[in-house]
């Protein structure tokens, strides 16, 4: 699978974790996974064999998590059969090809993400990708809004194609891990031609899973699970923010551009998990609510909250235990902070 750089995705911890899972609920059950991000740690216990309840805030979560846990090949797109005539055997590989082929357009991205285009609110131009590379996620995304809207692409068909232009567009972004922001001059990897490229899919356990859009705390009511497993935001700045373009791919819309980074207005997506006097309020909601016994929490050395405050907030709801892990953590190129950092997995059990 292709990297996926996203402020704290558990690629390098998934082993941990599902250690963990299993030493407290064995080798089968339910697992909820209600801030999935990327959709990695979901896959993993996918492949592990447990059934995965999982969700986040941000759309483009959600169009991961259903990649990640109910294909196990790519759908057939038979709505495109009559557009997209190619004696290919997989139809998705010649769907790719022929958005990969179509005319590239001067449209939103082009306007607000490119050098060359001039942004609605006035000021300059900004550089997250090419002009070229714009053109040709405008000439993308605005196709796959016309196969939904003329109903010829199903949800997965829908997700499926998301995925894979966002997993496209992470490569030639040029940014500096997050998109907060871009660079002032193209970096290499931003030169290159923007090409979707098919996938992988894992072939067992996609039945029975579900996946879900929203606040944690919104929706903890509604979950039930043998294990529930959070991994929150750790700092104040918000996902919303640093991801706003994924998100617009996600959603397929053409919000207003603001300021001089070009951020969507990102407050119905704003986490309280984020802020330090209200974070500790969503963790104990989510807990008192969720339809589950035994939790599994991530949180770093340098998050917003104490090891201790989180201790002291978990411990009203049973025992906790706490695992410590060395990490190297995540970084933007430019990030001086140091790189060793502490990993805690604390569990509690009703
Ligand atoms: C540390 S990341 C999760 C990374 C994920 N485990 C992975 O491997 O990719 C935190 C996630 O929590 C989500 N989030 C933040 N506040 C939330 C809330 N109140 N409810 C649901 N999701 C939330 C963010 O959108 C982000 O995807």
């Amino acid at each position: 699978m292709l990297m996926y750089r996203y402020i704290g995705n558990k690629a390098k911890l998934t082993p941990y974790i599902l250690d963990k899972v299993q030493q407290m609920i064995g080798d089968t059950g339910t697992v909820a996974d209600i801030m999935a991000g990327t959709g990695t740690v979901s896959l993993e216990l996918r492949k592990k064999g447990y059934k995965v309840v999982a969700s986040d805030v941000m759309t483009y979560s959600y169009h991961h998590l259903n990649v990640n846990l109910c294909m196990k090949k790519p759908p057939e797109f038979l709505g495109l059969k009559d557009i997209i005539t190619d004696d290919s055997q997989c139809m998705y590989e010649s769907v790719l090809k022929y958005l990969n082929c179509i005319e590239p357009k001067k449209s939103f991205f082009y306007r607000e993400f490119s050098p060359e285009g001039t942004p609605r609110n006035g000021t300059p131009s900004r550089k997250y990708f090419t002009s070229e590379n714009a053109m040709r996620i405008d000439a993308i995304r605005e196709k796959i809004n016309e196969w939904i809207d003329d109903k010829l692409i199903n949800k997965s068909e829908e997700s499926l194609l998301k995925h894979t232009l966002i997993m496209a567009v992470n490569e030639v972004a040029n940014i500096s891990g997050t998109y907060g922001y871009f660079l002032s001059s193209f970096k290499k990897n931003s030169l290159e031609r923007l090409e979707l490229k098919p996938v992988d899919f894992y072939d067992d356990n996609n039945e029975g899973h579900v996946i879900k859009l929203g606040f944690a705390e919104n929706l903890a009511a509604t979950i039930k699970a043998d294990l529930c497993y959070i991994d929150p935001p750790y700092m104040k700045r918000q996902y919303a923010a640093n991801y706003h373009i994924l998100e617009t791919i996600a959603r397929g819309d053409f919000p207003d551009a603001v300021g001089k980074s070009g951020l969507r207005d990102w407050w119905d997506q704003h986490s309280k998990l984020c802020t330090k006097t209200k974070g500790l309020q969503s963790f104990e909601k989510i807990i008192s609510d969720m339809q589950c016994s035994k939790f599994l929490i991530s949180y770093s050395e340098d998050g917003l909250f104490t090891l201790e405050q989180l201790q002291e907030c978990f411990s009203k709801f049973g025992n906790v235990l706490v695992q410590e892990i060395d990490y190297n953590r995540f970084r933007s190129n430019d990030s001086k902070l140091p790189q060793k950092l502490k990993e805690y997995l604390i569990s509690v059990e009703r």
